[in-house]
């Protein structure tokens, strides 16, 4: 009698004693998980709604004559290339190549990124030569590598010729010239402005812990802990500024990069527009929203996947050796950093009949 007692007190001080543990743990998790919330929203921020430019609507016009230029190959002189060749909805807005293919098979210098939330991006390309998406847009028309046109009269006479007159009449109403180079900027620029991807980690700055793993929270916490968001911060993560590649050692020697011949020597970022000594080898720091679905990784393509990528960061940026958990938990925040791919882009649009 005594002895079944005794048993059945302890069994309930043990139930109440766990229970007890399980919400001092639980609430030492939330406390912790408040603690990373605060100090990733001082670094990151969700996307936005909209990254329309305020003088610029976003009509339907626009955006539909944008989409159908973006997957127009017929203004390029060898009639086969158009944005959507390297920015493809298969590879997530990239092309998964090392290095773009252009016009009749010319290799491209560089790795073509995302095209995805790129409008909230300080500038556009490795080195921002491009201010803006529009500028970027209406530049590839006279890039003797991307659309190899002599002019932008000669582009815009195809367009003409492509039927595109009502199109752009519509899009731009009012215009003396709605058809011109400048316009077709402005409409891919709109169909751009789009194409934006909200991920699990949008979800989880907006306050739903639930939204990334255990494994992608302490990734998270690594990624702030390592130095890399000193970097790659903001609503992109990354992309809103220019820093060294290469901060301990030359990047070559450990990418193992071979891309002399291009550049008649390695690639100096900035510096190839600028020819500013202070310039060289600053790179635009590349966005990280949805890299982990577009290998391979670098201006260059020179890392194959994601955690060589991770790793190498860490050696080249700030001198440190990543262990294979933290390498693993960083990858695992980055997955948290995917999108869907815009349902309107993968559906090729129709386009205009040539009038002759
Ligand atoms: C032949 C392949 C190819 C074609 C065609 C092409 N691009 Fe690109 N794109 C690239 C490459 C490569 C880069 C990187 C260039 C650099 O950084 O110097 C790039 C960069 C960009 C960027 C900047 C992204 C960033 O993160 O800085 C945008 C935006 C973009 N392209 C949009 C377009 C649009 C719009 C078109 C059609 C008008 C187009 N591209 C046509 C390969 C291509
Ligand atoms: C001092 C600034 C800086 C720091 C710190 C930094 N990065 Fe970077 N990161 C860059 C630059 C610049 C590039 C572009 C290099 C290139 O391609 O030329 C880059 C590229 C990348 C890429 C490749 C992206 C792509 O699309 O090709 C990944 C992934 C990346 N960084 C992750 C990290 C991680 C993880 C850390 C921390 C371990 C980190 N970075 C620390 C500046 C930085």
């Amino acid at each position: 009698m005594h002895q079944s007692k005794w048993v059945f007190t302890s069994v309930a001080v043990a139930t109440v004693c766990s229970a007890a543990l399980f919400i001092a743990t639980s609430a030492g998790a939330a406390n912790e998980d408040q603690a990373l919330l605060d100090r990733a929203k001082a670094l990151f921020k969700p996307l936005p709604d909209s990254a329309a430019l305020e003088n610029t609507a976003l009509t339907p016009e626009r955006v539909a004559l944008g989409k159908a230029l973006f997957y127009e190959t017929r203004v390029s002189s060898d009639g086969r290339q158009a944005c959507v060749s390297c920015h493809n909805p298969a590879y997530h807005g990239g092309d998964s190549l090392p290095l773009s293919m252009g016009i009749y098979g010319k290799v491209l210098p560089r790795n073509a990124p995302t095209v995805f939330n790129t409008a909230l991006l300080v500038a556009q390309h490795y080195g921002g030569n491009r201010a803006s998406v529009e500028e970027q847009a209406v530049k590839a028309l006279t890039s003797p590598v991307a659309y190899g046109n002599a002019s932008y009269e000669q582009a815009e006479k195809k367009l003409v010729v492509l039927g595109y007159q009502p199109w752009f009449d519509k899009a731009f109403p009012g215009e003396a010239k709605a058809l011109s180079a400048e316009n077709w900027g402005k409409a891919i620029g709109a169909f751009e402005r789009t194409l934006l991807t909200p991920a699990p980690f949008d979800r989880f700055l907006k306050g739903d812990g639930q939204a990334l793993s255990a494994q992608a929270k302490q990734g998270l916490k690594t990624f702030m802990d390592t130095g890399c968001a000193g970097c790659h911060n903001g609503v992109t993560v990354g992309g809103q500024s220019f820093q060294k590649f290469g901060i301990i050692q030359d990047y070559w020697l450990v990418t193992g990069s071979t891309e002399k011949e291009a550049f008649k020597g390695y690639d100096k970022g900035r510096f190839q527009d600028t020819k500013n000594e202070a310039d060289a080898f600053m790179f635009k720091v590349p966005q990280l929203r949805n890299v982990a679905m577009t290998p391979p990784y670098f201006h260059d393509g020179s890392a194959a996947t994601l955690p060589q990528a991770v790793r190498i960061m860490a050696q080249l940026q700030l001198g440190k050796q990543l262990s294979d958990t933290q390498v693993s938990d960083i990858v695992s925040f980055l997955e948290s950093l995917t999108g869907a791919v815009p349902a309107d882009f993968s559906k090729a649009p129709s386009l205009p009949v040539a009038s002759h």
